[in-house]
Protein backbone atom coordinates (compact mmCIF):
# COMPACT_ATOMS: atom_id res chain seq x y z
CA UNK A 1 0.00 0.00 0.00
CA UNK A 2 1.25 3.26 -0.82
CA UNK A 3 1.46 6.38 1.53
CA UNK A 4 2.41 10.05 1.34
CA UNK A 5 5.29 11.84 3.38
CA UNK A 6 4.72 15.76 3.67
CA UNK A 7 7.08 18.07 4.84
CA UNK A 8 5.79 20.97 6.43
CA UNK A 9 6.27 24.37 7.00
CA UNK A 10 6.79 25.45 3.46
CA UNK A 11 5.26 28.41 1.40
CA UNK A 12 3.16 27.50 -1.60
CA UNK A 13 3.85 29.45 -4.82
CA UNK A 14 3.27 29.21 -8.30
CA UNK A 15 0.20 27.78 -10.36
CA UNK A 16 -1.28 24.46 -11.45
CA UNK A 17 -4.21 23.36 -13.38
CA UNK A 18 -7.32 21.50 -11.89
CA UNK A 19 -8.58 18.20 -13.54
CA UNK A 20 -12.37 18.14 -15.48
CA UNK A 21 -14.40 17.13 -12.34
CA UNK A 22 -14.61 13.31 -11.19
CA UNK A 23 -18.96 13.70 -10.26
CA UNK A 24 -19.64 15.04 -13.45
CA UNK A 25 -17.91 12.60 -15.61
CA UNK A 26 -19.36 10.03 -13.33
CA UNK A 27 -23.11 11.06 -14.56
CA UNK A 28 -21.61 11.68 -18.12
CA UNK A 29 -20.61 8.15 -18.96
CA UNK A 30 -23.75 6.29 -17.38
CA UNK A 31 -25.52 8.61 -19.65
CA UNK A 32 -23.42 7.02 -22.45
CA UNK A 33 -25.12 4.00 -21.94
CA UNK A 34 -28.32 5.75 -23.64
CA UNK A 35 -26.30 6.41 -26.86
CA UNK A 36 -27.06 5.44 -30.35
CA UNK A 37 -23.90 6.48 -31.79
CA UNK A 38 -20.16 6.62 -30.50
CA UNK A 39 -19.36 9.30 -27.84
CA UNK A 40 -16.02 11.37 -26.88
CA UNK A 41 -15.65 12.34 -23.69
CA UNK A 42 -12.88 14.84 -23.18
CA UNK A 43 -11.59 16.40 -19.43
CA UNK A 44 -12.01 13.04 -17.68
CA UNK A 45 -10.06 13.32 -14.50
CA UNK A 46 -7.26 10.42 -14.80
CA UNK A 47 -8.54 9.18 -11.10
CA UNK A 48 -9.30 5.38 -9.99
CA UNK A 49 -13.29 5.97 -9.65
CA UNK A 50 -13.37 7.18 -13.54
CA UNK A 51 -11.22 3.86 -14.01
CA UNK A 52 -13.13 1.91 -11.83
CA UNK A 53 -16.56 3.31 -13.35
CA UNK A 54 -15.41 2.36 -17.15
CA UNK A 55 -14.59 -1.37 -15.96
CA UNK A 56 -18.53 -1.64 -15.36
CA UNK A 57 -19.42 -0.38 -18.52
CA UNK A 58 -17.15 -2.49 -20.22
CA UNK A 59 -18.70 -5.79 -17.68
CA UNK A 60 -22.01 -4.43 -19.35
CA UNK A 61 -20.87 -4.38 -22.83
CA UNK A 62 -19.93 -1.37 -23.55
CA UNK A 63 -16.53 -0.84 -25.73
CA UNK A 64 -14.15 1.91 -24.23
CA UNK A 65 -11.29 3.23 -26.10
CA UNK A 66 -8.71 5.41 -24.12
CA UNK A 67 -7.44 7.81 -26.62
CA UNK A 68 -5.06 9.77 -24.33
CA UNK A 69 -5.41 9.55 -20.06
CA UNK A 70 -8.19 12.46 -20.48
CA UNK A 71 -10.30 11.38 -23.50
CA UNK A 72 -12.48 8.06 -23.98
CA UNK A 73 -14.46 7.44 -26.41
CA UNK A 74 -17.68 5.12 -25.34
CA UNK A 75 -19.42 2.88 -27.61
CA UNK A 76 -22.56 0.63 -27.11
CA UNK A 77 -22.80 -1.91 -29.94
CA UNK A 78 -24.78 -3.91 -27.97
CA UNK A 79 -25.53 -4.43 -24.15
CA UNK A 80 -25.13 -8.34 -23.09
CA UNK A 81 -25.24 -7.94 -19.65
CA UNK A 82 -27.58 -5.70 -17.00
CA UNK A 83 -26.33 -6.00 -13.87
CA UNK A 84 -23.56 -3.93 -12.11
CA UNK A 85 -22.29 -6.46 -9.87
CA UNK A 86 -20.88 -6.11 -6.28
CA UNK A 87 -17.72 -6.25 -6.96
CA UNK A 88 -17.51 -2.87 -8.43
CA UNK A 89 -20.55 -1.23 -6.45
CA UNK A 90 -18.54 -1.53 -3.31
CA UNK A 91 -15.71 -0.18 -4.56
CA UNK A 92 -17.63 2.96 -6.08
CA UNK A 93 -20.96 3.70 -4.80
CA UNK A 94 -21.66 6.35 -7.50
CA UNK A 95 -21.73 2.86 -9.70
CA UNK A 96 -25.63 2.95 -8.84
CA UNK A 97 -25.65 5.97 -11.48
CA UNK A 98 -26.28 2.99 -14.09
CA UNK A 99 -29.39 2.45 -12.49
CA UNK A 100 -32.14 4.57 -14.18
CA UNK A 101 -30.43 4.62 -18.38
CA UNK A 102 -29.86 0.85 -17.88
CA UNK A 103 -33.78 0.40 -16.81
CA UNK A 104 -34.84 3.07 -18.63
CA UNK A 105 -33.21 1.79 -22.39
CA UNK A 106 -33.05 -1.47 -21.40
CA UNK A 107 -36.44 -2.23 -19.06
CA UNK A 108 -34.55 -4.48 -16.56
CA UNK A 109 -31.80 -4.19 -14.43
CA UNK A 110 -29.63 -5.82 -11.42
CA UNK A 111 -28.05 -3.39 -9.26
CA UNK A 112 -25.69 -4.08 -6.18
CA UNK A 113 -27.02 -2.32 -3.25
CA UNK A 114 -24.55 0.25 -2.16
CA UNK A 115 -24.43 -0.50 1.30
CA UNK A 116 -23.07 2.37 4.03
CA UNK A 117 -19.85 3.90 3.78
CA UNK A 118 -17.39 5.74 6.24
CA UNK A 119 -19.35 8.85 5.78
CA UNK A 120 -22.63 7.65 7.01
CA UNK A 121 -25.56 5.02 6.18
CA UNK A 122 -25.97 6.40 2.51
CA UNK A 123 -29.90 4.92 1.68
CA UNK A 124 -30.91 4.64 -2.07
CA UNK A 125 -34.41 4.86 -0.92
CA UNK A 126 -35.27 7.84 -3.05
CA UNK A 127 -34.07 6.43 -6.36
CA UNK A 128 -35.92 3.60 -6.07
CA UNK A 129 -39.35 5.12 -4.60
CA UNK A 130 -38.69 7.72 -7.74
CA UNK A 131 -38.68 4.96 -10.39
CA UNK A 132 -41.70 2.89 -8.73
CA UNK A 133 -43.66 5.73 -9.30
CA UNK A 134 -42.12 6.09 -12.85
CA UNK A 135 -43.74 2.34 -13.06
CA UNK A 136 -41.08 0.55 -12.40
CA UNK A 137 -41.05 -3.18 -10.14
CA UNK A 138 -38.34 -3.50 -7.80
CA UNK A 139 -37.47 -5.85 -5.27
CA UNK A 140 -34.56 -6.31 -3.66
CA UNK A 141 -33.08 -10.07 -4.10
CA UNK A 142 -29.45 -11.28 -2.56
CA UNK A 143 -28.28 -7.81 -1.88
CA UNK A 144 -29.70 -6.48 -5.40
CA UNK A 145 -31.71 -4.00 -6.77
CA UNK A 146 -34.21 -6.18 -9.80
CA UNK A 147 -35.79 -3.07 -11.54
CA UNK A 148 -38.14 -4.53 -14.61
CA UNK A 149 -40.09 -1.80 -16.45
CA UNK A 150 -42.22 -4.02 -18.80
CA UNK A 151 -43.77 -2.00 -20.97
CA UNK A 152 -40.69 1.10 -20.31
CA UNK A 153 -40.58 3.57 -17.67
CA UNK A 154 -43.85 6.28 -17.74
CA UNK A 155 -43.85 10.29 -16.60
CA UNK A 156 -44.78 10.72 -13.76
CA UNK A 157 -44.46 13.27 -10.95
CA UNK A 158 -41.12 12.76 -8.91
CA UNK A 159 -40.94 15.13 -5.79
CA UNK A 160 -37.95 14.30 -3.74
CA UNK A 161 -38.25 14.46 0.23
CA UNK A 162 -34.72 15.62 0.16
CA UNK A 163 -32.32 16.95 -2.24
CA UNK A 164 -30.09 14.32 -3.50
CA UNK A 165 -27.46 14.63 -6.58
CA UNK A 166 -26.88 11.12 -7.55
CA UNK A 167 -30.87 10.85 -7.49
CA UNK A 168 -31.68 13.42 -9.17
CA UNK A 169 -28.90 12.89 -12.22
CA UNK A 170 -30.59 8.40 -12.40
CA UNK A 171 -33.90 10.25 -12.18
CA UNK A 172 -33.29 12.42 -15.51
CA UNK A 173 -31.65 9.50 -17.21
CA UNK A 174 -34.51 8.01 -16.49
CA UNK A 175 -36.98 10.04 -17.44
CA UNK A 176 -34.96 11.24 -20.76
CA UNK A 177 -35.88 7.08 -21.81
CA UNK A 178 -39.79 7.57 -20.14
CA UNK A 179 -42.67 7.47 -22.28
CA UNK A 180 -44.02 11.59 -21.37
CA UNK A 181 -43.69 14.01 -19.14
CA UNK A 182 -42.00 14.14 -15.87
CA UNK A 183 -41.76 16.90 -13.47
CA UNK A 184 -38.85 16.24 -10.99
CA UNK A 185 -39.05 18.39 -7.88
CA UNK A 186 -36.11 19.51 -5.20
CA UNK A 187 -33.63 18.76 -7.78
CA UNK A 188 -30.21 19.06 -7.35
CA UNK A 189 -28.78 22.54 -8.83
CA UNK A 190 -24.75 21.18 -8.58
CA UNK A 191 -23.43 22.16 -11.83
CA UNK A 192 -22.54 18.58 -12.42
CA UNK A 193 -26.20 17.85 -12.32
CA UNK A 194 -26.78 20.98 -15.13
CA UNK A 195 -24.40 19.85 -17.23
CA UNK A 196 -26.13 16.68 -17.43
CA UNK A 197 -29.41 18.43 -17.98
CA UNK A 198 -27.69 20.57 -20.65
CA UNK A 199 -25.91 17.44 -22.82
CA UNK A 200 -29.62 15.76 -22.53
CA UNK A 201 -31.07 19.20 -23.94
CA UNK A 202 -28.08 18.93 -26.53
CA UNK A 203 -29.34 15.20 -27.06
CA UNK A 204 -32.83 16.50 -28.41
CA UNK A 205 -34.40 16.04 -25.24
CA UNK A 206 -36.72 19.11 -24.29
CA UNK A 207 -36.53 20.18 -20.96
CA UNK A 208 -37.41 23.02 -19.42
CA UNK A 209 -36.12 24.81 -15.72
CA UNK A 210 -32.54 24.15 -16.36
CA UNK A 211 -30.81 25.53 -13.43
CA UNK A 212 -33.62 25.27 -10.79
CA UNK A 213 -35.14 23.02 -8.76
CA UNK A 214 -38.01 21.98 -10.39
CA UNK A 215 -37.63 20.68 -14.42
CA UNK A 216 -40.00 18.59 -16.56
CA UNK A 217 -38.92 16.63 -19.30
CA UNK A 218 -40.13 15.20 -21.74
CA UNK A 219 -38.98 11.68 -22.49
CA UNK A 220 -37.88 9.73 -25.94
CA UNK A 221 -40.67 6.57 -24.72
CA UNK A 222 -37.09 4.53 -24.63
CA UNK A 223 -35.79 5.37 -28.33
CA UNK A 224 -31.58 5.93 -27.82
CA UNK A 225 -30.69 9.34 -27.73
CA UNK A 226 -28.43 10.66 -30.36
CA UNK A 227 -25.59 12.27 -28.11
CA UNK A 228 -23.54 15.49 -28.82
CA UNK A 229 -20.32 13.33 -30.33
CA UNK A 230 -18.18 15.29 -28.10
CA UNK A 231 -18.35 16.12 -24.21
CA UNK A 232 -16.09 18.54 -22.48
CA UNK A 233 -16.52 17.63 -18.59
CA UNK A 234 -16.65 20.87 -16.21
CA UNK A 235 -13.41 21.68 -13.99
CA UNK A 236 -13.59 19.99 -10.97
CA UNK A 237 -15.19 22.35 -8.36
CA UNK A 238 -13.88 20.55 -5.05
CA UNK A 239 -10.36 19.94 -6.67
CA UNK A 240 -10.04 23.73 -7.13
CA UNK A 241 -11.38 24.60 -3.34
CA UNK A 242 -9.04 21.95 -2.06
CA UNK A 243 -6.22 23.79 -3.70
CA UNK A 244 -7.26 27.33 -3.13
CA UNK A 245 -7.43 26.03 1.01
CA UNK A 246 -3.76 24.75 0.48
CA UNK A 247 -2.67 28.63 -0.55
CA UNK A 248 -4.79 29.74 2.51
CA UNK A 249 -3.46 27.21 4.84
CA UNK A 250 0.32 27.86 4.32
CA UNK A 251 -0.67 31.75 3.58
CA UNK A 252 0.61 31.90 -0.04
CA UNK A 253 0.00 33.14 -3.42
CA UNK A 254 -1.28 30.72 -5.67
CA UNK A 255 -3.20 30.41 -9.27
CA UNK A 256 -5.36 27.91 -10.19
CA UNK A 257 -5.93 27.39 -14.18
CA UNK A 258 -8.92 25.74 -15.88
CA UNK A 259 -11.58 27.05 -12.84
CA UNK A 260 -15.18 28.07 -13.38
CA UNK A 261 -14.86 30.60 -10.57
CA UNK A 262 -18.59 31.06 -11.15
CA UNK A 263 -19.05 27.29 -9.29
CA UNK A 264 -17.08 28.25 -6.47
CA UNK A 265 -19.21 30.53 -4.57
CA UNK A 266 -19.76 29.55 -1.30
CA UNK A 267 -16.13 28.57 -0.90
CA UNK A 268 -14.66 31.71 -2.45
CA UNK A 269 -16.63 33.71 -0.03
CA UNK A 270 -15.60 31.49 3.44
CA UNK A 271 -11.77 32.22 2.39
CA UNK A 272 -12.54 36.25 2.22
CA UNK A 273 -14.47 35.84 5.55
CA UNK A 274 -11.32 34.15 6.53
CA UNK A 275 -9.25 37.20 5.33
CA UNK A 276 -7.74 36.42 2.30
CA UNK A 277 -7.85 38.39 -1.21
CA UNK A 278 -8.81 36.61 -4.21
CA UNK A 279 -8.87 37.81 -7.69
CA UNK A 280 -10.42 35.61 -11.12
CA UNK A 281 -10.48 35.67 -14.57
CA UNK A 282 -12.82 33.68 -16.62
CA UNK A 283 -10.89 30.32 -16.06
CA UNK A 284 -8.63 31.45 -13.13
CA UNK A 285 -8.22 32.21 -9.64
CA UNK A 286 -5.85 33.25 -7.44
CA UNK A 287 -5.16 33.40 -3.69
CA UNK A 288 -2.74 36.35 -1.92
CA UNK A 289 -1.93 36.12 1.98
CA UNK A 290 -2.77 37.64 4.41
CA UNK A 291 -1.98 39.19 7.55
CA UNK A 292 -4.69 37.55 9.88
CA UNK A 293 -6.66 34.29 9.91
CA UNK A 294 -9.69 34.76 11.55
CA UNK A 295 -12.40 31.95 12.61
CA UNK A 296 -15.27 31.71 10.71
CA UNK A 297 -19.23 29.51 11.17
CA UNK A 298 -20.26 27.28 8.46
CA UNK A 299 -22.90 24.99 7.74
CA UNK A 300 -22.95 22.48 4.94
CA UNK A 301 -25.33 22.71 2.53
CA UNK A 302 -26.37 21.87 -0.87
CA UNK A 303 -25.54 23.70 -3.73
CA UNK A 304 -25.25 26.42 -3.92
CA UNK A 305 -25.07 26.63 -0.53
CA UNK A 306 -21.62 25.78 1.10
CA UNK A 307 -20.56 21.78 -0.13
CA UNK A 308 -20.25 18.85 2.55
CA UNK A 309 -17.31 17.99 0.11
CA UNK A 310 -15.34 20.73 0.93
CA UNK A 311 -15.87 20.69 5.16
CA UNK A 312 -13.02 18.27 6.41
CA UNK A 313 -10.48 21.23 4.24
CA UNK A 314 -12.04 23.62 5.63
CA UNK A 315 -11.63 21.96 9.60
CA UNK A 316 -8.28 21.76 8.32
CA UNK A 317 -7.66 25.41 8.12
CA UNK A 318 -9.69 26.63 10.77
CA UNK A 319 -6.67 24.84 12.91
CA UNK A 320 -4.59 28.00 11.91
CA UNK A 321 -7.84 30.67 12.63
CA UNK A 322 -7.13 32.85 15.74
CA UNK A 323 -10.03 31.50 17.50
CA UNK A 324 -13.03 29.48 17.96
CA UNK A 325 -14.74 28.20 14.42
CA UNK A 326 -17.81 26.19 14.23
CA UNK A 327 -18.77 23.43 11.62
CA UNK A 328 -21.84 22.11 11.53
CA UNK A 329 -22.66 19.07 8.82
CA UNK A 330 -25.80 18.49 7.53
CA UNK A 331 -25.83 16.03 5.23
CA UNK A 332 -23.86 13.19 6.28
CA UNK A 333 -24.28 11.63 9.72
CA UNK A 334 -20.29 10.40 10.17
CA UNK A 335 -18.49 13.24 8.08
CA UNK A 336 -15.98 13.58 10.90
CA UNK A 337 -13.39 11.22 10.53
CA UNK A 338 -10.45 13.53 9.53
CA UNK A 339 -11.00 15.16 13.17
CA UNK A 340 -9.10 12.12 15.81
CA UNK A 341 -6.68 11.94 12.94
CA UNK A 342 -6.36 15.81 12.68
CA UNK A 343 -6.36 15.76 17.15
CA UNK A 344 -3.22 13.31 16.45
CA UNK A 345 -1.47 16.43 15.07
CA UNK A 346 -2.47 18.39 17.89
CA UNK A 347 -5.81 20.27 17.08
CA UNK A 348 -7.88 21.25 19.32
CA UNK A 349 -11.41 20.11 18.31
CA UNK A 350 -14.59 19.18 20.14
CA UNK A 351 -17.51 17.14 18.99
CA UNK A 352 -21.43 18.12 19.59
CA UNK A 353 -23.60 15.37 17.41
CA UNK A 354 -22.82 17.29 13.42
CA UNK A 355 -21.20 20.20 15.32
CA UNK A 356 -17.11 20.55 15.54
CA UNK A 357 -15.53 23.51 17.47
CA UNK A 358 -12.40 24.12 16.62
CA UNK A 359 -9.68 26.36 18.78
CA UNK A 360 -7.73 27.84 16.18
CA UNK A 361 -4.11 29.26 16.19
CA UNK A 362 -2.14 26.11 17.66
CA UNK A 363 0.76 25.06 15.81
CA UNK A 364 0.32 21.51 14.28
CA UNK A 365 3.14 19.01 14.62
CA UNK A 366 3.89 15.73 12.47
CA UNK A 367 3.09 12.42 12.68
CA UNK A 368 1.51 9.08 11.54
CA UNK A 369 -2.53 9.44 9.99
CA UNK A 370 -4.89 7.21 8.45
CA UNK A 371 -7.14 8.46 5.73
CA UNK A 372 -10.19 7.37 6.22
CA UNK A 373 -12.43 8.89 2.80
CA UNK A 374 -11.29 11.19 -0.36
CA UNK A 375 -12.34 14.52 1.42
CA UNK A 376 -10.99 13.39 4.83
CA UNK A 377 -7.68 12.52 3.27
CA UNK A 378 -6.96 15.97 1.43
CA UNK A 379 -7.72 17.69 4.75
CA UNK A 380 -5.13 15.09 6.34
CA UNK A 381 -2.82 16.48 3.41
CA UNK A 382 -4.02 20.22 3.99
CA UNK A 383 -2.84 20.36 7.82
CA UNK A 384 0.91 18.39 6.59
CA UNK A 385 1.55 21.36 5.01
CA UNK A 386 1.51 23.56 7.73
CA UNK A 387 2.88 21.04 10.88
CA UNK A 388 6.22 21.08 12.06
CA UNK A 389 8.73 18.18 10.68
CA UNK A 390 7.44 15.10 8.45
CA UNK A 391 3.65 13.38 8.37
CA UNK A 392 2.98 10.35 6.88
CA UNK A 393 -0.53 9.77 5.30
CA UNK A 394 -1.52 6.18 5.40
CA UNK A 395 -3.91 5.10 3.32
CA UNK A 396 -3.83 7.18 0.45
CA UNK A 397 -5.84 4.80 -2.06
CA UNK A 398 -9.05 7.09 -0.94
CA UNK A 399 -7.24 10.04 -2.25
CA UNK A 400 -5.91 8.65 -5.95
CA UNK A 401 -10.08 7.85 -6.01
CA UNK A 402 -10.69 11.43 -6.67
CA UNK A 403 -7.24 14.19 -7.15
CA UNK A 404 -5.32 13.27 -10.24
CA UNK A 405 -1.71 13.54 -9.67
CA UNK A 406 -1.95 14.77 -6.59
CA UNK A 407 1.45 15.02 -5.50
CA UNK A 408 2.96 16.25 -9.17
CA UNK A 409 0.64 19.10 -8.61
CA UNK A 410 1.41 20.28 -4.72
CA UNK A 411 5.87 20.08 -5.78
CA UNK A 412 4.74 21.70 -8.95
CA UNK A 413 3.59 24.75 -5.89
CA UNK A 414 6.54 24.00 -4.11
CA UNK A 415 5.52 21.28 -1.19
CA UNK A 416 8.38 18.27 -0.24
CA UNK A 417 6.01 15.58 -0.77
CA UNK A 418 6.86 12.00 -1.76
CA UNK A 419 4.60 8.87 -2.60
CA UNK A 420 6.33 5.53 -0.74
CA UNK A 421 5.02 2.02 0.18
CA UNK A 422 4.54 1.08 3.61
C1 LIG B 1 -23.00 13.16 -4.18
C2 LIG B 1 -21.54 13.31 -4.48
C3 LIG B 1 -20.74 13.41 -3.17
C4 LIG B 1 -21.30 14.53 -2.28
C5 LIG B 1 -22.82 14.39 -2.12
C6 LIG B 1 -23.44 15.58 -1.42
C7 LIG B 1 -21.27 12.15 -6.57
C8 LIG B 1 -20.74 10.95 -7.27
N1 LIG B 1 -21.10 12.16 -5.25
O1 LIG B 1 -23.18 11.95 -3.45
O2 LIG B 1 -19.38 13.68 -3.48
O3 LIG B 1 -20.70 14.48 -1.02
O4 LIG B 1 -23.46 14.27 -3.41
O5 LIG B 1 -23.17 16.76 -2.10
O6 LIG B 1 -21.76 13.06 -7.19
N2 LIG B 1 -30.16 10.33 0.76
C9 LIG B 1 -31.22 9.56 1.21
N3 LIG B 1 -31.83 8.70 0.31
C10 LIG B 1 -31.41 8.60 -1.00
C11 LIG B 1 -30.34 9.39 -1.43
C12 LIG B 1 -29.73 10.26 -0.53
O7 LIG B 1 -31.61 9.63 2.36
O8 LIG B 1 -32.01 7.82 -1.74
C13 LIG B 1 -29.47 11.25 1.70
C14 LIG B 1 -28.01 10.87 1.96
O9 LIG B 1 -27.87 9.88 2.94
C15 LIG B 1 -27.44 12.22 2.37
C16 LIG B 1 -28.22 13.22 1.50
O10 LIG B 1 -29.40 12.54 1.10
O11 LIG B 1 -27.72 12.48 3.71
C17 LIG B 1 -27.49 13.71 0.27
O12 LIG B 1 -26.95 12.59 -0.42
P1 LIG B 1 -26.76 12.57 -2.00
O13 LIG B 1 -26.91 13.94 -2.55
O14 LIG B 1 -27.62 11.51 -2.58
O15 LIG B 1 -25.25 12.12 -2.13
P2 LIG B 1 -24.63 11.30 -3.32
O16 LIG B 1 -25.42 11.60 -4.55
O17 LIG B 1 -24.43 9.89 -2.91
Amino acid sequence: MDFLCVEGGKRLQGSINISGAKNAALPLIALSLLSKEQVTLHNLPNVVDIKTFFLLLKMLGCEVEFLDTHTTTLRIPKIHNTKATYDIVRKMRASILVLGPLLGRFRYCEVSLPGGCAIGARPVDLHIKALEKMGAKIHIQGGYIVAEAKEGLKGAVINFDKITVTGSENILMAAAMAKGKTKIINLAKEPEVIQLCEVLKASGIEIKGIGSDEVEIYGSGGEALELPSNIYVIPDRIEAGTYLCAGAITNSQITLHQVNPSHLGAIISKLEEIGFKLTFNQDSITIYPTSKFYPFEVSTAEYPGFPTDMQAQFMALATQCEGASIIQERLFENRFMHVSELQRMGASISLHGNMATINGGHELLGADVMATDLRASSALVLAALVAKGKTNIHRIYHLDRGYEKLEEKFSKLGTKIIRDKE
